[in-house]
């Protein structure tokens, strides 16, 4: 049976080059895509050959670029080693798209994903011209059955002038039932209390609303998600998750969370896979999650009946997973709900679930200021994404990294960190693979000593603390003390020398 399942949407079928010749130079595009998963395959080659064609005849197709969060290199490697990628916003880990952004060519605004929908629902970024959305199937009322992400599908399709939509035959059609899209946000003053109490529970509708008027063309695919491999896990991820997993037990055990924890939130990144790996060996039972994305770690404590439900937005996949994940979507569909990001990263729930935060970072200061975005404060790796959304609101927000980047050049933990996300006062626990720190209720100079002892790399230790000391010297107050003058040296001298060691 044909997955479009509605006549009036398949008279519209029709190529991915013809629907990309509707595009204009300045337009702005919502397109579908998280982590990856459910993000037009076809259009977007379509649309990078066109702007190539354009651009050598002389003119000029540049256009605006608005996903879920990062995409594949279909999308957003296709369209960004083009050029004509003019804007982009919120979340991107593609190499191109990185090299485009650092180059200056595409600017990009690196916005939290809860906020990403409504700014674009506020008009904060101007018209949305086209909305591109991949959908596993269309149903006879022209209703849209999402596919492997969410992200900000619902709004896009309500705010664009055009839709195309890609109905993509390789998604299990047992997908349809999986989501929840909720329809009650509304801008203030009209904004309502979200009526969600679990992270199991379903207050939506399972398929995204379209005007098929709006409709202008319906794109047949049958293409896999990018799903790349996580890489394998080595003794620092392994030994980063049992600390992790021993912090938990303490929080059990010291009567602060309840045997079965408070419902998980795993950041992105092979250090947040691993830690999922690792609670697979572990003792607990009964857990929920509520979350951003589904990793492989996640499926398997699902197969292994230890993880009840897991609430998210989107699929993050290796190909080993996709695959069981298609073939069984029916079974996944009883302990997986896929909401719009503005649900899943919401503060508002993640404050009430009580979630227990776990994100990745690039590096942490001594007082526990966290940067998760910027190489040596000026390049941007791949975005803040939802570690904002889950830091700030958590019940307990944790960040974990190698104590060590680069084979032992870079220390994670740094004297001042070189770009801002998480301030001191949203992030209360730090694990890398040395210790856990945990800041909670410690003063500036207490936390910084927690950190040096417990998480920093034997090699960066005595410099740390050397640093420390110093500071405590001379700085013109001892609540954060700091030497302006030293603070960022160790990144410099990195730029200057290939490594932060002396
Ligand atoms: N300084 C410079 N480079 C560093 C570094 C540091 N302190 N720490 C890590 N890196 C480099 C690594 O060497 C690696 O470089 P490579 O790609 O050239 O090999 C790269 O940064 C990624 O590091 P990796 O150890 O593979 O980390 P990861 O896959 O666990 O990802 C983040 C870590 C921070 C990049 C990732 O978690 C992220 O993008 N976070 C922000 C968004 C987020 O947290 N979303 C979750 C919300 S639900």
């Amino acid at each position: 049976m044909s997955r479009i399942r509605s006549k009036k949407f398949q008279r519209k079928i029709t190529s991915a080059a013809a629907a990309a010749a509707l595009i204009n130079n300045g337009d702005q595009i919502g397109f579908s895509g998280f982590t990856g998963s459910g993000y037009p395959k076809a259009f977007p080659g379509a649309l990078a050959e066109r702007i190539a064609q354009v651009q050598a005849d002389g003119q000029e197709l540049r256009v605006g670029v608005f996903t879920g969060a990062s995409t594949a290199p279909e999308l957003d490697g296709a369209l960004a080693a083009t050029g004509g990628v003019a804007y982009r916003m919120p979340y991107q880990s593609d190499p191109d798209m990185r090299s485009a952004i650092n180059k200056g060519v595409s600017d990009y605004t690196d916005i939290h994903l809860s906020h990403s929908g409504p700014q674009v629902r506020q008009g904060f970024l101007g018209n949305l011209d086209v909305a591109v959305i991949e959908v596993t199937a269309v149903t006879e009322a022209g209703d849209l059955v999402p596919s492997s992400s969410v992200g900000n599908n619902s709004v896009y399709l309500d705010m664009a002038d055009r839709v195309i939509l890609e109905v993509n035959a390789w998604q299990s059609e047992h997908l349809e039932g999986m989501h929840d899209i909720y329809y009650g946000v509304e801008l203030p003053p009209d904004n309502v209390p979200i009526p969600l109490t679990h992270p199991g529970e379903r207050i939506g509708q399972p398929t995204l609303k379209v005007d098929p008027s709006k409709v202008v063309a319906v794109i047949e695919t049958d293409s896999a998600d990018r799903n790349t491999p996580f890489k394998p896990l080595d003794e620092d991820s392994k030994a980063i998750a049992a600390n992790f997993i021993d912090f938990l037990t303490n929080e059990v055990k010291q009567g602060r969370m309840p045997k079965e924890l408070l419902p998980l939130q795993s950041g992105v990144g092979n250090i947040a896979n691993a830690v999922l790996a690792g609670l697979l060996d572990s003792d607990f039972e009964n857990l929920t999650s509520y979350t951003e994305v589904i990793q492989d770690g996640m499926v398997d404590l699902i197969d292994a009946g230890k993880l009840v439900v897991a609430s998210a937005t989107a699929f993050s996949l290796s190909p080993e997973a996709a695959e069981k994940m298609n073939d069984n979507a029916e079974f996944y569909r009883k302990h997986i709900i896929l909401r719009p990001q503005e649900i899943s990263n919401h503060p508002e729930p993640i404050r009430r679930l009580g979630v227990v935060a776990c994100n990745g970072m690039i590096e942490t200061d001594i007082f526990g200021n966290v940067n998760s975005t910027h190489i040596m404060g000026s390049r941007m790796q791949n975005g803040i994404g939802g570690s904002g959304d889950f830091t700030r609101n958590a019940y307990i927000s944790c960040f974990v990294t190698p104590s060590v980047a680069k084979g032992g050049d870079i220390s994670c933990i740094v004297p001042m960190v070189s770009h801002h996300d998480h301030t001191e006062h949203d992030v209360m626990v730090i694990i890398t693979e040395q210790g856990v720190a945990d800041l909670r209720g410690l003063a500036p100079r207490k936390r910084a000593r927690s950190i040096i002892e417990h998480c920093a790399h034997p090699d960066y230790q005595p410099l740390l603390l050397d640093y420390l000391e110093r500071a405590e010297q001379t700085a013109n107050g001892l609540h954060t003390p700091h030497d302006l003058r030293e603070s960022l040296s160790w990144h410099i001298r990195f730029l200057e020398t290939g490594s932060m060691r002396p």
